[in-house]
């Protein structure tokens, strides 16, 4: 990775490197201040199975001790038509308090953006836990998600006959039959990340809180049609059960899958509520619900998608219907993204080429990012004075990126 330019104003003795295996730990430790908690040795070391060392950034001060953390890990974004590209998870920032605003965060981003360009990583994503601060690098919430609340008394679902066994396995057969259930879904809806054996371990794994208010992962299968991955925390008031049942992930490939998973988890005796995160917005479960008005379902965190190479981005989902349309983009950091292009969608396939034609639309590339699976309406952007163009050309580009299911980001990273 190329390490940062030495020359800014602004934070210039601050060393960017790339972390190796032996600094790993300090990295992890000085993210998690940050972050306000402490990372126990064991987690650490469970996390070496999904780090790229490589793709790893550490801000260093001259007095050697470390200010800044962020880093990318290399996934496989699913996008619309069953297709899938190469997209560098941002993940892990932070900056030491008494180093903000030194444009440290910059230069880190302006690298890690540079580098995943150098790997011909047409998206990068993230997760953002401070909102207002990624769009200045061009990235958009482009993937929205909803969490959901259901009370047990109010969750009899419509399930008509019978719906075949759900079992609980252990973490090897859930490591050998889970990712390709996972990668299914990836083939239905655009978000999706790509799971390395690395992050399954982790998936399957991972302690879901303190051992003594929570239960074991549970993993369940129905065998070739879906799983689930919950966790039950205890709870007790007034002399009754009022546990919470968490689900990490539920996945079903046919109706009557999706429909047996949820009755499993909802059964969950000595709970009272199952919440859940990270759902699409048009997930069927609402429609399951005998009683969806019930149903507590809110926005949730979006996915941050960015356009790190605009014409291959466009150019690698598929399209349902055919069309023209020319977008002027604007691209502060990665000028060759910016100009007009003209999007053509025919038979399926998506060509983007450089033209001087009249633009329909003129926006900035996290704007361009926000619509670019369907997730986000090119209309709303227009009415939210986020886009320029008339109300038509906003029209076209919906219907240009119109998706059969809206994307979802079952993952955070
Ligand atoms: C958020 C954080 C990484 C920013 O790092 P930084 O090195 O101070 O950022 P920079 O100096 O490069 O500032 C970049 C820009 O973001 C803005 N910015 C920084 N933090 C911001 C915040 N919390 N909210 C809104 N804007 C913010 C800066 O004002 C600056 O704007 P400008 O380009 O218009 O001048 C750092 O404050 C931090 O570690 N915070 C705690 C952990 C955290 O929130 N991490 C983000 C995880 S998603």
């Amino acid at each position: 990775m190329r390490v940062a330019s030495e020359t800014e104003p602004m934070g210039a003795q601050i060393d960017i490197r790339p972390v190796t295996e032996a600094t790993y730990d300090a990295f992890r430790h000085a993210f998690a201040a940050t972050f306000g908690f402490a990372s126990s040795t064991d987690e650490i070391e469970r996390s070496r199975a999904w780090a790229e060392y490589d793709r790893l950034l550490m801000a260093w001060a001259p007095d050697g001790s470390i200010v800044g953390t962020s880093g990318a890990l290399s996934f496989g974004l699913s996008l619309p038509g069953a297709r899938s590209a190469a997209c560098a998870g941002i993940t892990m920032v932070s900056v030491r308090a008494d180093h903000r605003r030194r444009g440290l965060l910059t230069r880190m981003m302006v690298d890690l953006l540079d580098d995943a360009a150098a790997r011909s990583e047409p998206f990068a994503a993230l997760w953002a836990s401070e909102s207002p601060i990624y769009g200045r690098y061009g990235f958009g919430p482009a993937v929205p998600t909803i969490d959901i609340s259901l009370d047990r008394r109010h969750a009899d679902l419509h399930l008509d006959g019978p719906v075949g066994e759900v079992r609980f396995v252990d973490v090897e057969e859930a490591r050998a039959t889970f990712p390709a259930l996972h990668e299914r879904l990836r083939a239905t809806r655009g978000g999706v990340m790509s799971r390395s054996d690395g992050w399954w371990t982790r998936v399957v794994t991972e302690e879901p809180g303190p051992a003594k208010a929570t239960g074991p992962l549970r993993l369940a299968l129905l065998p070739d049609r879906g799983y689930v991955i919950y966790h039950l925390a205890s709870g007790w008031s007034d002399g009754a059960p009022r546990g919470v049942v968490h689900v990490h992930d539920l996945l079903g490939l046919d109706p009557a899958a999706l429909a047996a998973l949820w009755r499993f988890a909802i059964d969950t005796d000595l709970s009272e509520t199952l919440e859940i995160v990270r759902r699409p917005p048009d997930d069927p479960v609402l429609h399951l619900l005998r009683d969806p008005a019930r149903a507590r379902a809110g926005a949730g965190w979006p996915l941050y998608l960015r356009l790190v190479d605009v014409p291959s981005a466009l150019a690698a989902r598929g399209y349902l219907g055919d069309g023209t349309v020319v977008v002027d983009v604007a691209d502060r950091l990665r000028p060759a993204n910016a100009g007009r292009w003209r999007l053509t969608a025919s038979d399926g396939n998506g060509r983007c080429e450089r033209t001087d034609d009249a633009p329909d639309v003129s926006l900035d590339v996290a704007e361009l990012a926000a619509i670019s699976l369907g997730g986000v309406r090119a209309t709303a952007l227009l009415d939210a004075g986020r886009l320029s163009g008339s109300s038509g050309a906003a029209v076209l580009l919906d219907r240009l990126f119109a998706t059969e299911r809206a994307p979802v980001s079952d993952q955070m990273f």
